[in-house]
């Protein structure tokens, strides 16, 4: 099997701190800060270290060093060698988490007032859905005469979303469109038609855990390329991957992507898409915060570049619970996934397909009216954060549900364990990638009210401390 792809030996000199002024040995703290640039995500695993040489020269420092850090990396599990691909990150055995959806497992915890982080998502907007399920209940009749199984969705609500693509400068007919039980049912029946076991899928790191669950599902290999640091991707190694890995299929959330909130360039996504079309890789956009901008939204990816498919949603902007979402694609594509669906859940429910088709005109309103809701809460979170928690670095998201804070030692999992137990319950920054890297970092929605957030926060620092005044904040981490 081949490595992901390869890090050059001046591109991974850009990533080191400077080692000369650290304690202790060079050849320590540069298989060090390596280490810690793979388990912070920074570098993927199964990427390909530079030859000794070429980072030698890069570091301007000795042959011999280098070796010794590779050797002391080997030793710990973090660096493997394979035939014809060279020493490539890795971490050591036991410490690749098992897939489950959090959301199922088992959290203990006295606390009478519970705060729940683990969801980036929003209660139904008041109102709102009652009005147009009497509306939808009056204009029911006509379909109650017909059986009631429309694999694509029903027409009027495949019409209403081919339309909001149009307005959004990326021409639709509706029989591209595929209406589905939200943006995941989606992402999952092109999955199941177009990756089979052993197929690379290209994510970005860190990316939604469903995404990454559903890729599992399918015996997948989830190829994660890691995000720009100041967010936003770093084109040069998903160019890289696109071209050295023949992935199958590449799914990307440029838009207020989740966890971090970052919001991609267009000039960013035209480059990765052409590459992407030249190595026959099917890119799928995931479009279910597009609506929930701070900043104004760029074009849709499909008006981009119209290979692209996009998987979106009612879920984000309106309600969850109306499982309501949609797929763009080929009007042959479409065809073939509503077949697919046949033999999965036959059909979407009538009802709520009306509904959305009376929501969806409305969109751009009800949607305002959520970030209007939301950048207060924003505000108090990071407010909060610099107030009680100074040392734990955050950057600003540009939308979506979620802040990523990254902390000052990797103890995200530790951090949510305690956390459970004076109620606030948050998801550790490892189940948002592979391999049980990006255990310095913590997702923290703020879709709650301010004084629900700046209490979690207060909570949170409540732990935080006591964690560190066990000196477990200084501690090497033991990744098990
Ligand atoms: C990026 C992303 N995609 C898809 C989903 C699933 O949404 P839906 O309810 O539309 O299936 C979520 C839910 O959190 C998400 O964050």
């Amino acid at each position: 099997m081949a490595t992901l792809s390869r890090i050059g030996g001046r591109a991974l000199a850009d990533l080191l701190p400077e080692l000369r002024t650290m304690p202790g040995p060079v050849y320590a703290s540069l298989a060090h800060a390596i280490t810690s640039l793979v388990l912070d995500g920074r570098i993927a695993t199964e990427t390909r270290l530079p030859s000794e040489r070429e980072l030698a020269t890069a570091l301007h420092m000795s042959r011999a060093t280098v070796t010794s850090a590779y050797d002391a990396m080997r030793a710990e599990g973090f660096l493997a060698s394979r035939t014809g691909s060279g020493s490539y990150v890795t971490v050591p055995p036991g410490s690749r988490p098992r897939n489950s959806l959090v959301r199922w497992t088992t959290y203990t915890t006295d606390a009478a007032d519970v705060i729940d982080l683990s969801c980036a998502t929003l209660p139904a907007p008041p109102d709102i859905i009652a009005e147009a399920v009497a509306d939808a209940a009056g204009r029911l009749t006509p379909y109650l005469l017909g059986d009631g199984y429309e694999p694509a969705g029903l027409p009027v609500l495949r019409e209403a979303v081919a339309a909001r693509f149009t307005q959004r400068d990326a021409a639709t007919r509706p029989e591209q469109i595929l209406i589905t039980n939200g943006s995941l049912h989606g992402l999952d029946l092109l999955l199941r038609l177009l990756v089979g076991p052993g197929d690379r899928v290209i994510t970005e790191l860190p990316t939604y855990p469903g995404a990454l669950d559903a890729v599992r599902a399918k015996s997948g290999r989830v190829l994660p390329v890691p995000m720009a640091a100041a967010g936003g991707w770093q084109v040069d190694q998903l160019r890289a991957a696109l071209r050295q890995t023949a992935a199958r299929l590449a799914y990307l959330t440029p838009d207020y992507h989740n966890p971090t909130g970052a919001l991609v360039p267009e000039a960013d996504r035209r480059e990765v898409f052409k590459v992407a079309r030249q190595t026959g890789t099917t890119v799928v956009v995931d479009e279910s915060f597009v609506d929930l901008g701070f900043e104004g939204t760029e074009r849709s990816s499909a008006a981009v570049d119209p290979s692209v498919i996009v998987v979106g949603s009612l879920s984000k902007p309106v309600w969850g619970g109306l499982r309501i979402g949609w797929l763009r694609a080929s009007t042959d594509l479409v065809h073939r996934l509503a077949a697919l669906r046949t033999s999965i859940d036959m059909s979407g429910p009538v009802l709520d397909q009306v509904v959305a088709s009376i929501l969806l005109p409305d969109l751009d309103t009800i949607a305002a009216a959520r970030v209007v809701q939301l950048r207060p809460r924003r505000d108090a979170l990071v407010a909060a954060l610099a107030d009680e928690l100074p040392s734990w670095r955050t950057t600003l998201p540009q939308g979506g549900l979620s802040l990523w804070a990254e902390l000052p030692a990797p103890l995200s999992t530790p951090l949510t364990m305690l956390a459970a137990q004076v109620g606030v319950v948050v998801v550790p920054g490892s189940r948002f990638g592979v391999d049980g890297t990006l255990e310095r970092f913590l997702r923290l929605p703020y879709a709650l009210p301010a004084d629900r957030l700046r209490d979690a926060v207060h909570r949170l620092a409540g732990v935080w401390a006591q964690l560190d005044q066990g000196g477990v904040a200084s501690r090497q981490l033991v990744v098990a």
